[in-house]
Protein backbone atom coordinates (compact mmCIF):
# COMPACT_ATOMS: atom_id res chain seq x y z
CA UNK A 1 0.00 0.00 0.00
CA UNK A 2 1.13 3.36 -0.19
CA UNK A 3 0.53 5.35 2.48
CA UNK A 4 0.43 9.54 2.73
CA UNK A 5 0.84 10.81 6.45
CA UNK A 6 -0.01 14.72 6.35
CA UNK A 7 1.49 15.79 9.50
CA UNK A 8 -0.12 19.28 10.60
CA UNK A 9 1.71 20.85 13.13
CA UNK A 10 3.95 23.75 12.02
CA UNK A 11 6.15 22.96 15.03
CA UNK A 12 9.00 21.10 13.90
CA UNK A 13 10.59 17.94 14.99
CA UNK A 14 7.45 18.22 17.95
CA UNK A 15 5.33 15.55 19.29
CA UNK A 16 3.11 15.21 16.52
CA UNK A 17 6.57 14.95 14.44
CA UNK A 18 7.96 12.50 16.65
CA UNK A 19 4.11 10.64 17.02
CA UNK A 20 4.36 10.25 12.80
CA UNK A 21 8.27 9.18 13.20
CA UNK A 22 7.23 5.73 15.14
CA UNK A 23 4.22 5.43 12.90
CA UNK A 24 5.99 5.46 9.75
CA UNK A 25 9.21 2.93 10.90
CA UNK A 26 6.14 0.96 11.78
CA UNK A 27 4.15 1.18 8.77
CA UNK A 28 7.23 1.30 6.29
CA UNK A 29 7.92 -2.37 6.90
CA UNK A 30 4.89 -3.38 4.59
CA UNK A 31 4.03 0.01 2.90
CA UNK A 32 5.87 2.90 0.98
CA UNK A 33 5.16 5.77 3.22
CA UNK A 34 5.15 9.60 2.40
CA UNK A 35 4.90 11.92 5.20
CA UNK A 36 3.62 15.51 3.83
CA UNK A 37 4.57 18.66 6.44
CA UNK A 38 1.29 20.63 5.47
CA UNK A 39 3.35 24.14 7.37
CA UNK A 40 6.16 23.24 4.96
CA UNK A 41 4.07 24.78 1.62
CA UNK A 42 2.58 27.57 0.78
CA UNK A 43 -1.01 26.50 0.75
CA UNK A 44 -4.02 29.35 0.78
CA UNK A 45 -7.76 28.44 1.97
CA UNK A 46 -10.46 27.32 -0.61
CA UNK A 47 -12.25 29.87 -1.46
CA UNK A 48 -15.78 28.50 -2.36
CA UNK A 49 -15.31 29.17 -5.92
CA UNK A 50 -16.79 26.09 -7.11
CA UNK A 51 -14.80 26.24 -10.73
CA UNK A 52 -13.21 22.78 -10.06
CA UNK A 53 -17.13 21.51 -10.30
CA UNK A 54 -17.90 23.49 -13.34
CA UNK A 55 -14.92 22.48 -15.33
CA UNK A 56 -13.48 18.73 -15.79
CA UNK A 57 -10.54 17.37 -14.54
CA UNK A 58 -9.65 20.80 -12.90
CA UNK A 59 -8.27 20.40 -9.63
CA UNK A 60 -8.45 24.02 -8.03
CA UNK A 61 -8.11 27.35 -8.98
CA UNK A 62 -5.73 28.36 -6.45
CA UNK A 63 -2.14 27.67 -8.19
CA UNK A 64 -0.01 26.74 -5.07
CA UNK A 65 2.08 23.89 -3.34
CA UNK A 66 -1.77 22.17 -3.00
CA UNK A 67 -0.55 20.55 -6.54
CA UNK A 68 2.23 18.51 -4.68
CA UNK A 69 -0.68 17.57 -2.45
CA UNK A 70 -2.95 16.00 -5.18
CA UNK A 71 0.18 14.36 -6.62
CA UNK A 72 0.59 12.34 -3.75
CA UNK A 73 -2.72 11.79 -3.02
CA UNK A 74 -3.52 10.80 -6.86
CA UNK A 75 -1.47 7.26 -6.24
CA UNK A 76 -2.52 6.96 -2.53
CA UNK A 77 -4.21 3.74 -0.81
CA UNK A 78 -4.24 5.22 2.47
CA UNK A 79 -4.92 8.41 4.19
CA UNK A 80 -3.16 9.40 7.91
CA UNK A 81 -4.12 12.91 9.46
CA UNK A 82 -1.45 14.29 12.41
CA UNK A 83 -2.28 17.15 14.59
CA UNK A 84 -1.41 18.34 17.35
CA UNK A 85 -4.67 19.96 19.22
CA UNK A 86 -5.57 23.26 18.57
CA UNK A 87 -8.46 25.04 20.43
CA UNK A 88 -9.76 21.51 20.66
CA UNK A 89 -9.62 20.76 16.51
CA UNK A 90 -6.76 20.40 14.02
CA UNK A 91 -4.40 22.67 12.97
CA UNK A 92 -5.56 25.50 10.38
CA UNK A 93 -2.55 24.23 8.55
CA UNK A 94 -4.18 21.09 8.23
CA UNK A 95 -7.57 21.93 7.88
CA UNK A 96 -7.01 24.47 5.03
CA UNK A 97 -5.61 21.01 2.86
CA UNK A 98 -8.67 19.27 3.61
CA UNK A 99 -10.44 22.01 2.61
CA UNK A 100 -8.85 21.83 -0.95
CA UNK A 101 -9.68 18.49 -1.07
CA UNK A 102 -13.79 19.80 -2.50
CA UNK A 103 -12.85 19.29 -5.68
CA UNK A 104 -14.19 16.27 -7.33
CA UNK A 105 -10.91 14.84 -8.54
CA UNK A 106 -10.68 13.05 -5.24
CA UNK A 107 -12.86 10.76 -6.63
CA UNK A 108 -10.36 9.70 -9.05
CA UNK A 109 -7.98 8.96 -5.76
CA UNK A 110 -7.85 5.22 -4.69
CA UNK A 111 -7.80 5.87 -0.94
CA UNK A 112 -9.92 3.32 0.89
CA UNK A 113 -8.32 3.80 4.40
CA UNK A 114 -7.42 6.15 7.06
CA UNK A 115 -5.95 6.75 10.00
CA UNK A 116 -5.52 8.96 12.83
CA UNK A 117 -2.63 10.60 14.91
CA UNK A 118 -3.31 13.62 17.80
CA UNK A 119 -1.70 14.85 20.18
CA UNK A 120 -3.20 17.55 22.94
CA UNK A 121 -2.00 18.93 26.58
CA UNK A 122 -4.70 19.10 27.73
CA UNK A 123 -5.57 15.87 30.06
CA UNK A 124 -9.52 16.57 29.41
CA UNK A 125 -11.49 12.61 28.54
CA UNK A 126 -13.20 15.20 25.67
CA UNK A 127 -10.18 16.95 24.36
CA UNK A 128 -9.91 15.16 21.42
CA UNK A 129 -14.04 14.94 20.96
CA UNK A 130 -14.35 17.58 18.13
CA UNK A 131 -11.64 16.53 16.37
CA UNK A 132 -13.16 12.72 16.57
CA UNK A 133 -16.63 13.61 15.52
CA UNK A 134 -15.47 15.44 11.94
CA UNK A 135 -13.08 11.96 11.37
CA UNK A 136 -16.02 9.74 12.15
CA UNK A 137 -17.92 11.70 9.56
CA UNK A 138 -15.44 11.73 6.90
CA UNK A 139 -15.15 8.17 7.33
CA UNK A 140 -18.73 7.19 7.23
CA UNK A 141 -19.23 10.29 3.71
CA UNK A 142 -15.96 8.31 1.84
CA UNK A 143 -16.90 4.88 3.22
CA UNK A 144 -13.41 5.03 4.67
CA UNK A 145 -12.00 1.80 6.39
CA UNK A 146 -10.60 3.13 9.85
CA UNK A 147 -6.82 1.76 10.38
CA UNK A 148 -6.78 3.20 13.86
CA UNK A 149 -5.70 6.33 16.23
CA UNK A 150 -3.58 7.00 18.69
CA UNK A 151 -5.05 9.95 20.34
CA UNK A 152 -1.97 11.61 23.18
CA UNK A 153 -2.99 13.45 26.37
CA UNK A 154 -1.15 15.84 28.69
CA UNK A 155 1.49 16.36 26.14
CA UNK A 156 2.79 20.15 25.69
CA UNK A 157 6.79 21.07 25.49
CA UNK A 158 8.36 20.29 22.54
CA UNK A 159 9.61 16.54 22.88
CA UNK A 160 7.76 16.02 25.73
CA UNK A 161 6.17 12.79 24.21
CA UNK A 162 9.95 11.41 24.31
CA UNK A 163 9.66 8.31 25.95
CA UNK A 164 6.24 8.04 25.93
CA UNK A 165 4.01 4.26 25.45
CA UNK A 166 2.13 6.34 23.20
CA UNK A 167 5.05 6.24 20.11
CA UNK A 168 5.05 2.71 20.94
CA UNK A 169 1.37 2.54 20.09
CA UNK A 170 1.67 4.40 16.73
CA UNK A 171 4.78 1.94 15.79
CA UNK A 172 2.13 -0.69 16.54
CA UNK A 173 -0.36 1.08 14.23
CA UNK A 174 1.82 1.55 11.65
CA UNK A 175 3.12 -2.42 11.52
CA UNK A 176 0.07 -3.29 11.50
CA UNK A 177 -0.64 -2.18 8.16
CA UNK A 178 -0.67 -4.44 5.33
C1 LIG B 1 -2.41 27.74 19.21
C2 LIG B 1 -2.41 26.54 20.13
C3 LIG B 1 -3.62 26.05 20.55
C4 LIG B 1 -3.67 24.92 21.38
N1 LIG B 1 -4.89 24.45 21.80
C5 LIG B 1 -4.94 23.34 22.57
C6 LIG B 1 -6.20 22.81 22.99
O1 LIG B 1 -7.27 23.33 22.67
N2 LIG B 1 -6.21 21.70 23.75
C7 LIG B 1 -5.04 21.07 24.12
O2 LIG B 1 -5.10 20.05 24.80
N3 LIG B 1 -3.82 21.54 23.72
C8 LIG B 1 -3.75 22.67 22.97
N4 LIG B 1 -2.53 23.16 22.55
C9 LIG B 1 -1.30 22.45 22.96
C10 LIG B 1 -0.73 21.51 21.88
O3 LIG B 1 -1.72 20.65 21.39
C11 LIG B 1 0.40 20.68 22.51
O4 LIG B 1 1.41 21.53 23.02
C12 LIG B 1 1.01 19.69 21.54
O5 LIG B 1 1.85 18.81 22.26
C13 LIG B 1 1.82 20.37 20.46
O6 LIG B 1 2.30 19.41 19.55
P1 LIG B 1 3.49 19.73 18.52
O7 LIG B 1 4.76 19.73 19.30
O8 LIG B 1 3.43 18.65 17.53
O9 LIG B 1 3.19 21.04 17.88
C14 LIG B 1 -2.46 24.29 21.78
C15 LIG B 1 -1.23 24.80 21.32
C16 LIG B 1 -1.21 25.92 20.50
C17 LIG B 1 0.13 26.45 20.01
Amino acid sequence: MRIVVLAGSPRRNGNTDMLVGSFVKGASVHNEVEVIRVADLNISPCIGCERCKSSDGITCSIDDDMSKVYGSLSHADMLVLASPVYFYGITAQLKTVIDRLHTPVRRTYPIRRMGLLLVGASELPQVFDSILVQYQLTLDYFHLEDMGRVMVRGIRGKGEIEGDPSLDDAYGMGLSIR
